[in-house]
């Protein structure tokens, strides 16, 4: 047998082997992440917050899923337990049926605030020269991956440019990218376009799509715009309003992409059944104690 198959050979059995690993676990190949009744508590003894408690969710391979929930419900906490980031006060989190345990390059944060995420001294090639020096990768493949990176999010012929001389959208689009260049399996989207205009953000939505479609990876997207979660997700989750919060709603969305909200009247009552939800937060939850 020649070298390459040898090698695919040998690269075949060991994926096998890991897989009866995980079946023998207990763990399904489905689920990349997975939350068990996780807790998270800010704070010491004078000022104690119980921001998530009893937060349990999986996430399957290649799945889009969006994170839904009132301002100040703790989605940008749990997202940063899933980057590694924080660590949970109580429960369990997964990653590919290991422990969770700090950051990783396999699953990269794309900020809403782009001006703070990006690096305003360099050019869209350095910022993602940046991305890839910190993760080791060999300096002789840089161009190839900057190329690649620029013409998935459409922003080839910005190369030499300045992140102050880029749009809001273009911003993003570079955040996309640099995030894409580490070659996570998931990517990490903290209401990346709550700061952009209608049009733009619209435009920025059908964009991700693609490079989502493109590149097979998982993507968790925080939103708190029920339209948005059901534009982009094969799954919405709903979290509660906090303290305490968790989630508490899981709405599968079905039906070819893009969609059209307007028309499609299962996702029009979908975003209804979503809105009712919220409702009961705001007589539910009130008085509260986050103690
Ligand atoms: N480091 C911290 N120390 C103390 N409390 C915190 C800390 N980080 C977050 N919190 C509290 O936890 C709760 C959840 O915050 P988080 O930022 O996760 O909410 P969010 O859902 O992302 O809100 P938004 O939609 O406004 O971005 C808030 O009440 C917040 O004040
Ligand atoms: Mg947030």
């Amino acid at each position: 047998m020649d070298v390459p198959r040898q090698r695919a050979t040998r690269q075949g059995s060991v994926a096998l082997t890991q897989e009866v690993d995980r079946l023998k676990a207990g763990v399904s190949a489905d689920v990349i992440i997975e939350l068990k009744d996780v807790e998270k508590v800010f704070g010491g003894l004078n000022s104690r917050y119980v921001a998530l408690q009893g937060c349990s969710l999986k996430v399957k391979r290649g799945e889009f899923i969006c994170l839904l929930g009132p301002s100040g419900c703790g989605k940008s906490t749990l997202l940063n337990l899933i980057a590694g980031f924080e660590r949970p006060t109580g429960g369990e989190i997964t990653f590919d049926g290991e422990p969770l345990v700090g950051a990783s390059s396999k699953r990269v944060m794309c900020f809403q605030d782009s001006m703070q995420a990006l690096l305003p001294w360099t050019t869209v090639a350095g910022n993602i020269s940046f991305a890839l020096s910190v993760r080791h990768v060999p300096r002789a493949e840089w161009k190839a991956r900057i190329d690649e990176c620029l013409d998935i999010v459409g922003l080839s012929a910005s190369v030499g440019r300045f992140p102050t001389e880029l749009s809001g959208g273009m911003r993003q689009r570079l955040q996309i990218a640099r995030a894409l260049a580490a070659n996570p399996e998931v990517l990490l989207m903290d209401e990346p376009f709550g700061a952009l205009d209608a049009m733009t953000r619209t435009q920025m939505q059908l964009e991700l799509l693609r490079v989502w479609e493109r590149t097979n990876k998982t993507v968790v997207f925080i939103t708190h715009d029920i339209e948005e979660a059901l534009l982009l997700g094969d799954r919405v989750c709903i979290m509660n309003k906090g303290p305490r919060s968790r989630i508490v709603a899981e709405y599968p969305v079905e039906g070819p992409r893009p969609r059209q909200l307007l028309e499609d009247r299962r996702i029009a009552e979908l975003a209804g059944r979503i809105r009712t939800t919220f409702a009961t937060f705001e007589t539910a939850d009130q008085g509260r104690p986050g103690v």
